[in-house]
């Protein structure tokens, strides 16, 4: 059923989950994106690495519409979503984290995951019933088990230590149960344990979950990843399989042999 919320296209099934074409953003004079072209398929594991201001990020805020491009245009499963803001696409299925956790603060984790939960199904317009705000008070209780904050859930967001705090992000993010997951620099700041059950986090997730990771931590990445494309000065400069990457002499001259980005 059509809601006046949404686009009026069809999502198309046989597309790429995401398509990039062209895009370009400039924030005044300073040319973040200068023509990105990248195509996801459905259920693909992708790392973008890169340097600090290579324009991952922007790259993130342009497919997730947190801001709209200069040039160029993106598609969610063959619908254009260029000019459609952020609060429409999750209908589309597109989650994401932000390099700096936007959690709320003074809200136990179980309470913010209900928030994700809530705020997504408001969209889809299930009946404000307490038998449902019941199962969401439950689903979010299993979603912070799942990110292993189950010991935590009352626990106030700005309580939490830096790593919870991203397992809090990613919970909220999953909560929606995303078709699309872009995960911006998930790991940083976590210590090795959290990392290794990050890898593990995301290994368990369905394979029909497309995952987008912006990521400095190489292991982290390479592990996750069937594919990289590698970022630099708002430019891809090498794309392939984690092997090939590594393998590629402009990434360890670009990047690699660099001080390295964030
Ligand atoms: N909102 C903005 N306004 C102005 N410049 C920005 C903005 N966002 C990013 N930039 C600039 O765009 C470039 C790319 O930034 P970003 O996408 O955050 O890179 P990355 O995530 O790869 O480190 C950088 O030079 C950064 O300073
Ligand atoms: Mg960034």
């Amino acid at each position: 059923m059509a809601e006046a919320d949404t686009t009026d296209a069809e999502p198309d099934g046989a597309a790429p989950i995401v398509q990039v074409r062209s895009v370009r953003v400039a924030f005044g004079g300073l040319l973040a994106l200068r023509g990105i072209d990248l195509d996801v398929a459905r259920g693909e594991r992708l790392a973008i690495l890169g340097p600090n201001g290579a324009g991952k990020t922007t790259l993130f805020n342009v497919i997730a519409g947190d801001i709209a491009p200069t040039g160029g245009t993106v598609a969610i499963k063959g619908v254009d979503c260029t000019r459609l803001p952020s609060r429409r696409r999750p209908r589309l299925g597109v989650a994401r984290t932000y390099q700096k956790a936007r959690t709320f603060e003074g809200l136990s984790v179980a309470d913010n995951i209900y928030l994700a939960l809530a705020g997504h199904r408001r969209r889809h317009r299930v009946p404000w019933r307490s038998a449902v705000d019941r199962r969401m008070r439950a689903e979010a209780e299993r979603v912070a088990e799942s990110v292993r904050l189950g010991d935590h859930r009352g626990t106030a967001a700005g309580a939490l230590a830096h790593g919870q705090r991203r397992q809090l992000e990613l919970g909220m993010a999953l909560a929606t149960e995303p078709e699309v997951l872009m995960l911006d620099e998930p790991a940083s700041g976590l210590s090795r344990g959290e990392r290794e059950h990050l890898v593990t986090l995301l290994e368990a997730l369905p394979e029909a979950v497309t995952v987008l990771l912006i990521e400095h931590d190489m292991d982290v990445a390479f592990r996750i990843a069937g594919r990289v494309v590698v970022m630099a000065d708002g430019e891809t400069i090498a794309a392939g399989t984690p092997d090939q990457v590594r393998g590629d002499p402009r990434v360890h001259e670009i990047y690699l042999g660099s001080e390295g980005g964030t």
